[in-house]
C-alpha cells in the first residue's frame, strides 16, 4: 500500500483528480468506480475544472458506484444516485446511460444484488475511489463484515445512521438499509485510492496503515492485500501516524 500525506484537502482532491484524469487520458473507455460522501467532493471539482479548463472528453467512460441507500429513489436529493449527478456527472457530462447504481427501488432485493455482481463482471474497474468511515467502514460494509461478500444489501450500524443524519433534515430520515458492493467486489478494481481528510479519520487511517491483523473488524483493513492501492490523506487525516511518506 503506498501513502501520499499532503498538506490540505484541496491538494489530496487534486492529487487524487490527477491519478483519475491519468487513468481516463490513458484509456477513454476507462470504467471508473465511484464514492459519494463528502471526502470525494474536491476531486470530483477538480475534474470538472480541469474539463472546463482543456475539454477533456468523457463520453467513452462507465461510472459505477458504490454504494445507494434504500428506498429513496433517485430523485430525492439525498439518493447517492442525486449526488453523482449533481457533483460529477452533469459537470462531466456523463449520460445517464454511463452510469451504473444498485436500484434501491428494486422489488427483489436478492435478485438486484446478483444483477449489479453482473455489471460489475462486466465492466472491470480501472480505478475504484473510496471514503473510509471512522469505524474503518468501506462503502456500506460495516465492522464484521465478511471479506468474501460482493453485492449485498445491509442494515446500517446506529453509528452510520448518526454519522449520516447530518445530510437529512433528521435522524429518523436516514434510510436504514442500503445496497453496497461487498469487500469482494471492492478488491475486484485494477487500482484503488483510498481518500481521508481531517482528524475526525485519523484513527481510522492509523489502524489501515499501521494495523497489524486484517480482520472483517475493520473493513478497510483488506485494502493491504491490494496490489495497487493508494491512501491519500491530509495531514488531519495522517495526524496520529507515526511515519509520513510524502
Ligand atoms: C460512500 C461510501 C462511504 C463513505 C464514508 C466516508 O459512497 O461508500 O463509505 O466513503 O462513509 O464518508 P465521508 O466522505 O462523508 O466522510
Amino acid at each position: 500500500m503506498k501513502l501520499l500525506v499532503l498538506d490540505s484537502y484541496e491538494e489530496m482532491s487534486r492529487v487524487a483528480g490527477e491519478a483519475v484524469l491519468a487513468t481516463v487520458k490513458a484509456n477513454p473507455h476507462a470504467v471508473l468506480g465511484l464514492a459519494t460522501g463528502s471526502t470525494p467532493i474536491g476531486l470530483y471539482e477538480h475534474l470538472i475544472e480541469e474539463k472546463k479548463k482543456n475539454g477533456t472528453d468523457y463520453t467513452g467512460v462507465t461510472c459505477i458506484n458504490l454504494d445507494e441507500y434504500a428506498g429513496l429513489g433517485e430523485d430525492h436529493d439525498q439518493s447517492y444516485a442525486y449526488f453523482m449527478k449533481k457533483h460529477l456527472f452533469l459537470g462531466l457530462g456523463i449520460e445517464k446511460g454511463q452510469t451504473y447504481i444498485e436500484n434501491d427501488l428494486a422489488e427483489n432485493g436478492e435478485e438486484e444484488c446478483l444483477r449489479y455482481d453482473a455489471v460489475l463482471e462486466k465492466y472491470p474497474r480501472d480505478i475504484q475511489i473510496l471514503g473510509i468511515g471512522s469505524n474503518g467502514h468501506i462503502a456500506f460494509n460495516e465492522p464484521g463484515t465478511p471479506f468474501d461478500k460482493t453485492t449485498h444489501r445491509v442494515a446500517l450500524t446506529e453509528g452510520t445512521i448518526r454519522d449520516n443524519s447530518r445530510f437529512f433534515r433528521s435522524v429518523d430520515e436516514v434510510p436504514k438499509y442500503a445496497y453496497t458492493m461487498g469487500p469482494k467486489s471492492i478488491m475486484g478494481s485494477k487500482k484503488i485510492l483510498i481518500l481521508a481528510s481531517g482528524e475526525g479519520k485519523a484513527k481510522a487511517i492509523q489502524e489501515l496503515v499501521e494495523g497489524t491483523e486484517i480482520t472483517p473488524d475493520f473493513p478497510a483493513g483488506i485494502l493491504r492485500n491490494h496490489p495497487d492501492c493508494t491512501v491519500i490523506v491530509d495531514k488531519g487525516a495522517a495526524s496520529l501516524l507515526q511515519e509520513r511518506c510524502v
